[in-house]
């Protein structure tokens, strides 16, 4: 048998936490595969999954917490242990979206980049997050950058789709574009992934973060929440899922908000508001997949990748935590918003 352990929150409360135990089989079925999670980023992207876990079903990519419970989805690297499909033998490396726990099983269909889990309970799920890269057949991997792949990748394509959709619609007419929880990764990789393209680009953050978004030098000017913008057509991009700086822009600027989209809820209270467009990535990668084929999107996203990777390394540095343990005490800090955006966290399981 195989010893796990997987961290389970409540999901009525994030806070609550528990490190289980058990025993899998080593038997595997037809086409399966056992990984081994190597190691993951953390960040206030894989608290929003437990906020809106019911909503969007992040519940269900990995169902094996108790009733009332979930298991935390999060990004990186894997490690094939045993397998059945010899296009992946033990050792193979692969980059997705993983369970907190030590290992997991996948029903793996291969494909031209690794493989995509088609076990039953994932189906329903938005494919994005059913495929796996096997690092060996990734164009864009390079082992040096592990850690940035794991923290900043989902992130960046969110904020390169964003980018792209704005620039598609012409910014909606504005040249100012607004983005508050400017200090986060996938607010300030769309602010580089925007920076020439003739917007100018105000970061509204908390005033103890103020001081680390203007040193990114991605922005034309930073503002803390409480300070008011300019009057002029502007377009919101909303990280925060406040309602109140929902409201107070609203106010401010009337007619001139000419585009309010939501992206993230750093602020932990999902409220839904009609003002509001929500962006979710994987619509507008479907669209770009149909526009540009796989093969184009990739080499765009490439090239951006590799342009943000070449900066991000020096903004941010990495702090690195191994264990269950550990694992809990990254996730109580990132959860009560103590962690600094200057630094970010990697815990090896
Ligand atoms: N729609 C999509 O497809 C999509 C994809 C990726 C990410 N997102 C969302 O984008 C948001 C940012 O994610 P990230 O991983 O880039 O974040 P991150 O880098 O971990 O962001 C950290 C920042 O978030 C704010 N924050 C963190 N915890 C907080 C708390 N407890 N209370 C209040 N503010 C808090 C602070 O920024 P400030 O002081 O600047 O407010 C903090 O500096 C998340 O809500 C995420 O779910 C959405």
């Amino acid at each position: 048998m195989i010893s796990r352990w997987t961290v389970v929150v409540d999901r009525d409360d994030l806070t609550k936490t528990e490190v289980l135990h058990d025993e899998l089989s080593p038997e595997l079925g037809d086409c399966e595969v056992l990984l081994r999670v190597h190691h993951v980023g953390l960040t206030a992207n894989n608290v929003t999954y437990g906020v809106i876990g019911e909503m969007i079903g992040y519940w269900r990519f990995f169902p094996f917490a108790p009733e009332g419970r979930g298991v935390i989805p999060v990004w990186g690297f894997a490690d094939v242990v045993d397998s059945t499909l010899d296009a992946l033998p033990a050792g193979t490396r692969v980059y997705g979206y993983l369970p907190m726990a030590s290992h997991f099983v996948v029903r793996a269909k291969l494909t031209s980049s690794g493989f995509v889990d088609t076990a039953d309970h994932r189906a329903e799920l938005p494919a994005v997050y059913n495929s796996y890269l096997v690092t060996s057949q990734d164009p864009a991997y390079d082992p040096a950058l592990e850690d940035l792949q794991a923290l900043y990748r989902p992130l960046f394509l969110t904020s390169f789709l964003l980018a792209d959709q704005l620039q598609d619609n012409d910014f909606h007419g504005a040249r100012t574009v607004v983005i508050s929880s400017a200090s986060s990764k996938t607010a300030f990789g769309t602010a580089q992934c925007l920076s020439g393209a003739g917007v100018r680009l105000v970061g509204l953050t908390s005033p103890r973060n103020v001081e680390f978004t203007t040193s990114l030098g991605l922005y034309d000017t930073v503002l803390p929440y409480d300070a008011a913008v300019d009057v002029e057509p502007s377009v919101y991009l909303d990280f925060s899922g406040s309602a109140d700086l929902r409201t107070t822009l609203h106010d401010r600027l009337g007619d001139d908000l000419v585009k309010d989209t939501s992206i993230g809820l750093t602020q932990q209270k999902a409220s839904a508001d009609p003002r509001s467009e929500f962006f979710f990535a994987p619509e507008q990668l479907r669209k770009r997949t149909a526009d540009w084929g796989a093969d184009g999107l990739a080499q765009r996203f490439g090239e951006a990748w590799r342009a943000f990777t070449a900066q991000a390394a020096g903004w941010v540095s990495v702090a690195r935590h191994s264990g269950p343990d550990e694992l809990l005490e990254v996730w109580q800090a990132v959860l009560a918003g103590k962690a600094n955006p200057d630094t970010a966290d990697v815990i090896t399981f």
